[in-house]
């Protein structure tokens, strides 16, 4: 693993924006691997800048997020799908028909999963994946558990990740407690993983994932074993290692 120290969340964005458009400009049908939450806001609008300068082009590129909320629409403010499109897709030139995120209205949602493993696959493969890191380890949704799940699956989210997130929710909104996830064999397959951690809230699972045992209790902790990774983190993020 690639360990990238720099001061600040502002530098970590810049920095992951640069592989990003690094990987589109050497292949422009590259497959993106996204993530959504806090972390990965600065990394959109660094690469919106350089879309907007003309030194990107999106027009081939093929998006494919790591989750969604089970129940929401997404035209519903708090879906992935409406974060993306608020956060990255709309300000760019990325067609429709090559974004891809679960749907969280799935009525069948074994079907939901098998289609969304046939898009991951259809694809060709992630290129580079965007991940984040939880305060838990969790990647993707792929929460702590008794095994590292392979497939899309439906996910009961922890308290710890509905405790973090409900700062997404006002009191009058139906936070989901369950969400699609992508597994951790669609994320341990893309060729590259680019991992964004910022701030002192993470340094310390930050260290667990890094340093302890590989162990679905800490499901971030498989990166270890996965050949191209690189972990861009500031210094509050990196200060337990
Ligand atoms: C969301 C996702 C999650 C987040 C993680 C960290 O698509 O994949 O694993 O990356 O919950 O969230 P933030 O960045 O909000 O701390």
């Amino acid at each position: 693993m690639k360990i990238v120290r720099v001061e600040d969340y502002d530098k970590m964005s810049r920095t992951a924006a640069n592989i990003i458009s690094a990987q589109v400009i050497l292949k422009p049908t590259s497959v993106l691997g996204l993530a959504t939450g806090s972390t990965p806001i600065g990394v959109y609008q660094q690469l919106i800048k350089w879309y907007e300068k003309g030194d990107l082009d999106f027009s081939q590129v093929t998006t494919i997020n790591l989750d969604e909320y089970k129940g929401l629409s997404p035209e519903d403010a708090h879906s992935y799908k409406y974060y993306m499109r608020d956060a990255f897709h709309k300000h760019i030139n990325i067609k429709p028909e090559n974004i891809h995120l679960p749907n969280g209205l799935a009525e069948d949602p074994d079907a939901e999963c098998r289609r969304y493993d046939d898009v991951i696959q259809n694809s060709g493969g992630v290129d580079t994946q965007l991940l984040g890191i939880g305060h838990n380890g969790h990647i993707g949704f792929n929460e702590p558990g008794s095994v590292f799940h392979r497939d899309t699956y439906v996910t009961d989210l922890t308290s710890r990740t509905l405790e973090a997130n409900n700062r997404f929710f006002s009191k009058e909104d139906v936070q989901p407690v369950s969400a699609y996830t992508m597994g951790i064999k669609a994320i341990m397959q893309a060729k590259r993983i680019v991992v964004i951690v910022s701030g002192k809230s993470k340094a310390a699972i930050l260290n667990t994932a890094l340093n302890g045992p590989i162990d679905p209790q800490v499901p971030a902790s498989i990166l270890q074993i996965h050949n191209d990774v690189t972990l861009i983190a500031d210094q509050d993020a990196l200060s337990y290692l």
